[in-house]
């Protein structure tokens, strides 16, 4: 396995990623726990050093034992970790003056050809990214040169003969295209065959929930959500009945969303399961509530205290397990005080930890989006369940501008399943990132059979997105609009008009609220 050194990079857990995706394995390990000792046991077959804040001329700046450079494996140094690589080697490190970069820089080859660049500079420079105040100013004994960049003569060094590499950029981002190729080298010559699955990863993860949580109880809340799930069953398998899944049932859940929920987890897997059926405390809360900040923070405070309630009679759990994902993490950090914080602290329950006493579990944290879904199948949870679109916390409340009142909710509820059915019918709902009606707060004429109707008018909202930052409008086929049109007039009682929304985000968001 393959250890990597954390210096506190922002970034560091792409370099993870990075290697999962070349299938290997490895661990991420903050600095100050990397002792000799512990090196030793871990028995690393390669070591990566991570970028981080600090400068290394400071005194104190975090060091690796020196032992690192004695196992007689493979080392590769990313930005601070170059840096502090040569110092420890006998070279030297000095201080910005006009030789910080930061974003995309170009690397041009120098000196002879180096294994960790199979497959670089085939087509000329190579597009980098850099983000650094410091600057090596004089190599290590027995490093050499093999790229450079116009604030970076040292971008790419390496001494060959003890297979230590140091790198000034950032190999594991996206802004660095061919870095793929350069961590597919690396591991190569650490002798990584890349027979790691997500099976492995799965048993590494119940071995280290049960490291974590021992005998004590746990208390997972359950959204109906794809990350909820996955972090519940993958719970259930390492710790059992130790668990206790809490589902609130705010009310404001999509057409048998409740039963699919309660069936999968109590019926199918066994998971004990409270479900929490407090669906007139928040429609009671909602009444005469139309302004859309209004209603998402009178649901979110609502759901803290249900959640709270529920979760407060269960005896003797210690634990609060959340499905927390890597990019969540990153946002809480990045963006904090920006606008994605509302939507954070309701769908992680944010704050309720502290309030309950209870330590956080959080088997998801290392991973993306992408790589839950890998390990939801791995855990045998359906196709169908793993592709489901997001849906937010606030459930249907979001969808239905205006204030909310039971009956409305009910058609809502039927236009958006006929809606869903004909997308799945017509083979579409994988293609798309996200689909739903929202039932609109006019009522307008229309005419069916002989008779006058005066009923709601409804939009369809369809969109394709990466990470739903952005989002372009779904091309549906003319045909497959008018057709669906015709069914939910059809079916749905209450609604005589269908509208399809062609708004991207931005200008607009996803979500109607
Ligand atoms: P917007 O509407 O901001 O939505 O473009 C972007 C994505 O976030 C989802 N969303 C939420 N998810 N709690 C959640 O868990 C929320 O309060 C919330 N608001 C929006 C939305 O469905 C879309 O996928």
């Amino acid at each position: 396995r393959l250890l990597i050194v954390d210096f506190g990079s922002q970034v560091t857990q792409l370099i993870a990623r990075r290697l999962r995706e070349l299938d290997t394995y490895c661990e991420i390990h903050p600095f100050q726990h990397v002792t000799e000792t512990f090196l030793r046991d871990f028995a690393p077959k390669a070591v990566i050093l991570s970028g981080g804040p600090a400068s290394v001329p400071d005194a104190g700046s975090p060091r690796p034992p020196q032992a690192v450079f004695e196992l007689g494996v493979p080392v590769l140094g990313i930005c601070y970790g170059q840096q502090v690589m040569m110092q420890m080697l006998g070279g030297r490190v000095e201080r910005g003056a006009g030789t910080a970069e930061f974003g995309r820089a170009s690397v041009t080859p120098a000196g002879r050809g180096l294994d960790l660049l199979e497959g670089w500079f085939a087509e000329g420079p190579e597009q980098v990214w850099m983000s650094h105040g410091d600057h090596v100013a004089a190599l290590a004994p027995g490093f050499e040169v093999f790229g450079t960049s116009p604030g970076a003569p040292f971008a790419i060094t390496a001494d060959p003969e003890r297979h230590f590499y140091a790198v000034q950029f950032h190999p594991e981002v996206h802004h660095t295209p061919n870095g793929r190729q350069l961590y597919a080298n690396f591991l190569k010559i650490a002798g990584f065959t890349g027979d790691w699955t997500m099976g492995a990863y799965r048993a590494e993860a119940i071995a280290k929930i049960r490291a974590q949580v021992g005998d004590a109880k746990v208390i997972c809340g359950l959204s109906g959500g794809v990350d909820s799930s996955v972090a519940a069953v993958l719970l259930h398998e390492a710790i059992g009945d130790q668990l206790t899944c809490v589902f609130v049932d705010h009310g404001l859940l999509r057409e048998g969303e409740a039963a699919e929920v309660t069936g999968m987890f109590r019926d199918h897997y066994n998971i004990p399961l409270v479900h929490a059926e407090e669906q007139d405390r928040f429609l009671d809360a909602l009444e005469g509530v139309s302004d859309p900040e209004e209603k998402r923070k009178t649901i979110g405070r609502l759901f803290i205290d249900v959640f709270q309630e529920h979760a407060g009679r269960i005896e003797g759990a210690e634990f609060l397990a959340q499905g927390t994902l890597y990019p969540d993490v990153i946002e809480s950090v990045s963006f904090a005080g920006g606008p994605s914080v509302t939507i954070k602290s309701h769908h992680n329950v944010g704050g309720l930890p502290e309030k309950m006493g209870l330590a956080l579990v959080e088997p998801l944290r290392e991973l993306f989006k992408d790589e839950v879904r890998a390990l939801g199948r791995e855990l045998g949870l359906p196709d169908w369940f793993i592709g489901r679109h997001p849906f937010p916390g606030p459930g249907l409340a979001i969808r239905c501008p205006g204030e909310i009142t039971r009956d409305k909710l009910e058609i809502l509820r039927r236009a958006d399943a006929v809606y869903i059915d004909q997308i799945r019918r017509h083979g579409l709902y994988d293609e798309i990132w996200q689909a739903f009606a929202a039932l609109l707060p006019v009522r307008t004429v229309g005419v069916m059979g002989d008779g006058r109707t005066y009923d709601y008018a409804c939009a369809l909202r369809a969109v394709t997105s990466v990470d739903g930052m952005t989002a372009d409008v779904y091309p549906f086929s003319h045909d497959f609009l008018t057709e669906t049109a015709t069914r939910i007039i059809n079916e749905v009682r209450g609604i005589n008009r269908v509208t399809y929304d062609i708004t991207s985000k931005p200008p607009g968001t996803i979500e109607w609220e």
